[in-house]
Order: C-alpha cells, then sequence, then structure tokens
C-alpha cells in the first residue's frame, strides 16, 4: 500500500521517500522492479529517473519530510489478536528520527484510537500533525484506484485536517473529512466487516441451496434483478488477503474491550473458516466417495483471481484437506510461481481438478481436461461447485 500512496504522491509532483525495514525490497524497488499488481516497473523507472521517488532502508532519511504517512502491517497475533508491533515500531522510529514538525498520517487498517493512543502518543519528541486516512485501495483493481476511491481523513485537530486535505487533494480526487480519526478507522473496518459477514452469508447459503438441490449462482442472479436493497456477494471457498480475514478481528477485539460482543464477526469466521471442509467434503463426493490416491491439481492458490499475494489464500487449507484425504496433490498457479517450498505445476489433466482461484488466461478447457472438476469460482460453465 505504501507504494501506491508513494507513485501516487510522486506522479503528482511530491518528492517522496519510500522508507522500509526490508532492505531487499527497497534493493528491488531502486531497480525499478515493482512487486505488486496496477504498478509498474515502467513506472517507478520514470519516477526514480526524474529524482521524484526513491526507496531506501535508512531511518535517518524520513528526517526533514513534510508529510510521513504510515502503511505498515497490521496482522493478527497467534490468538487471533491485533498485533499493533508494526505500528509501534514505526511511530518510535519517526520518534527517534524526526526532529521537524511534520504531518503524520496513519494509513494503516486498524481499529478505532489507534491513532490517538498507539501512534501520536508514542511520537512524542516534536509537536507533530496527526491525521487517520485509512487506506481502501482494492489491489487488482482497474477501475477503482487510488485517484479515484474517496479518502477519508480524521485528524487530530483541525490543522492536521487541513494540511491532510491539502496534501490528498494532489492525487485524490475526492476527500471527505470526519469529525474524528476514530470514525476514519471504524469506516475502514466496518466496511471490510460488510463484507465479511456479508460473503459468510453467502457462502452458508450456497450450502443451504446445494442441499435444496438449487443452484446459489441463479438464486443470487435472480435476486440481484431487484433494483434496490440487495447487493450481490458470490460463495467461494474462503476469504483470504490481509484485510477481510484480519480487519474484522480488529473491530471484534475493540467491541470486547467496550462490553459489546461483535457476535455477527465471530459468526462469519466460523463459516468462512470453514469453507475449505466444506469443498473437500463435496470434491470427495462428487469424486464418487473417496480420493484416496487421486491425483489432484488444484487451480489458483492467490487468495483471488489476478493477485500473486497468498496471504490468508483458503487454497492451504484445500491442499492440506485433499491431502489428508490421500489425495496426490499438485497446484497450479503461474502468478505465485513458488509457493510453500513448492512450484506451480502445469496444467494438465488429472484425476480431479479443484479450482480455487482462476486468473484471467487459465483455460477452462485445460481445468475440464481433468476427469472430475469442482470449481469453487463460478466461473466454469457446466462444472460443478459452489
Ligand atoms: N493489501 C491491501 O489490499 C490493503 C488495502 C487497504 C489497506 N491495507 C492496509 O495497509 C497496511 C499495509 O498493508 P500492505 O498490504 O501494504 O502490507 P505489506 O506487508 O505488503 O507491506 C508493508 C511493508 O511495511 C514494511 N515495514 C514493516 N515494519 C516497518 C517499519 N517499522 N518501518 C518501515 N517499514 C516497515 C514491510 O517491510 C513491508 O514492506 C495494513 O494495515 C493493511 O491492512 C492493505
Amino acid at each position: 500500500m505504501g507504494l501506491t500512496i508513494a507513485v501516487g504522491a510522486a506522479d503528482a509532483g511530491h518528492s517522496v521517500v519510500g522508507f522500509d525495514v526490508n532492505e531487499s525490497l527497497v534493493n528491488q524497488l531502486n531497480l525499478g522492479y515493482s512487486h505488486i499488481e496496477g504498478i509498474t516497473d515502467a513506472a517507478i523507472m520514470g519516477f526514480i529517473a526524474k529524482g521524484s521517488y526513491k526507496a531506501s532502508s535508512e531511518a535517518s532519511v524520513i528526517e526533514g519530510s513534510d508529510v510521513i504517512v504510515i502503511a505498515v502491517p497490521t496482522p493478527l497475533d497467534e490468538k487471533r489478536n491485533p498485533d499493533l508491533s508494526y505500528v509501534h515500531a514505526a511511530a518510535e522510529l519517526i520518534n527517534q528520527n524526526v526532529q521537524t514538525p511534520a504531518l503524520i498520517i496513519n494509513e494503516s487498517t486498524s481499529y478505532p484510537g489507534t491513532l490517538r493512543n498507539e501512534i501520536a502518543s508514542r511520537v512524542s519528541v516534536v509537536e507533530h500533525l496527526f491525521a487517520s486516512s485509512p487506506e481502501r485501495v482494492d489491489p487488482g483493481n482497474t477501475q477503482w484506484g487510488t485517484k479515484n476511491t474517496p479518502r477519508l481523513i480524521g485528524g487530530l485537530t483541525p490543522a492536521a485536517v487541513a494540511k491532510a486535505r491539502e496534501f490528498y487533494s494532489t492525487f485524490c480526487d475526492s476527500i471527505i473529512e470526519v469529525s474524528s480519526p476514530e470514525v476514519a478507522e471504524a469506516a475502514k473496518i466496518f466496511e471490510n466487516t460488510f463484507r465479511q459477514v456479508n460473503i459468510a452469508l453467502v457462502n452458508e447459503f450456497a450450502q443451504i441451496s446445494d442441499a435444496l438441490g438449487i443452484s446459489s449462482r441463479e438464486v443470487i442472479e435472480a435476486a440481484a434483478t431487484k433494483p434496490y436493497g440487495f447487493m450481490t456477494f458470490n460463495p467461494g471457498p474462503g476469504v483470504g488477503g490481509h484485510c477481510i480475514p484480519v480487519d474484522p478481528s480488529y473491530l471484534a477485539h475493540v467491541a470486547n474491550e467496550v462490553g459489546v460482543p461483535a457476535t455477527f464477526i465471530k459468526r462469519a469466521n466460523e463459516v468462512n473458516l470453514a469453507m475449505p471442509a466444506y469443498v473437500v467434503k463435496r470434491v470427495v463426493v462428487g469424486a464418487g466417495g473417496s480420493i484416496a490416491g487421486k491425483s489432484v491439481v488444484v487451480v489458483g492458490v492467490s487468495y483471488k483471481a489476478n493477485v500473486a499475494d497468498t496471504r490468508e489464500t483458503p487454497a492451504v487449507a484445500v491442499i492440506d484437506l485433499l491431502r489428508e484425504q490421500g489425495a496426490i496433490v499438485v497446484w497450479h498457479d503461474d502468478l505465485v510461481g513458488n509457493w510453500r517450498g513448492e512450484t506451480s505445476a502445469p496444467l494438465t489433466a488429472h484425476d480431479i481438478a479443484v479450482v480455487v482461484t482462476k486468473h484471467d488466461g487459465v483455460s477452462d478447457a485445460a481445468i475440464k481436461a481433468s476427469g472430475y472438476v469442482f470449481d469453487c469460482t463460478g466461473t466454469i460453465a457446466g462444472a460443478e461447485g459452489i
């Protein structure tokens, strides 16, 4: 996410340094290699050549910046509680290295109160301005990007909001000021919780439909003809990525702290996490009752189409559960290439093909060469699936 903002700001004429603790990533960026979808190597090379962008792992480079944007990981720990250690480390780094007042913006996704209590309270050597502007970009989405996705801003002071507006106005079309950083932070996690809960609902509905002998996809299409009051979500093998499986648990955590049980989030997590087991159960039934000794190709292991990101991908559980059933499993995903110590296999005929994610360009005919196809994407005509 940091790179999308860096490129947006560089394109608007700002002079941008992308500071990252990962030295090999920094080296790669300075050679003009992009590691994310939607930003080309040529774009990075162009900004480097113009002198408007460079990457660095030297903390001293952030001193003297007018604006410092924090875009660090906000994962869950082993107990699925928020892990704010990266946010704290970033705050500490700013505290130690920045001696001149700056606007400090947090774009990392976290629960309400993070800017105020976890960042501003730790950056006290110099009096800075603080704002929250949660990043809403959807990797791989060619319609909505940094420029045209409306940007929320909440600041600790009116001066912080004004400066944040001035900054983002240079490369974002629409700025929406909210009354506090907490509102901005909460809006972001509520958006993703809305998706998580609706995906769980449609995943449960897919199971109900199948048991009733009707197609959930056809029902969803029919329901979507209503011009108001319905929004389409499609079933799948679970949820993946850094956001949907993670952010709602940040909301659940803060809800617990204020004494409100976040029951929908908990239940939605359970339903979504159980989807790989449901998929494998259906594959076993569809393939005749046993998959022991059968060769299976899992097609697409990233968490969604046309991205190489495998964070929290349900493909892990699907593959592991297929192997637990005795199947001999390979996977095909040329975007991912190498993953979990294994390499993408060519898409050839197997006893069974299980399609978890389908990138553009992956051939339906090659998938259908396998004896039995189970499709989690709803895109392969005539295939069984969810
Ligand atoms: N990926 C998405 O789709 C998406 C969308 C919207 C918001 N977000 C949010 O943006 C934030 C970042 O997500 P991401 O997907 O870019 O994560 P990422 O892991 O791809 O990138 C984070 C980068 O931060 C670096 N880093 C870690 N600690 C640091 C430190 N102390 N100082 C400097 N750099 C440090 C890491 O080396 C890494 O390169 C998260 O809060 C995430 O929830 C992500």
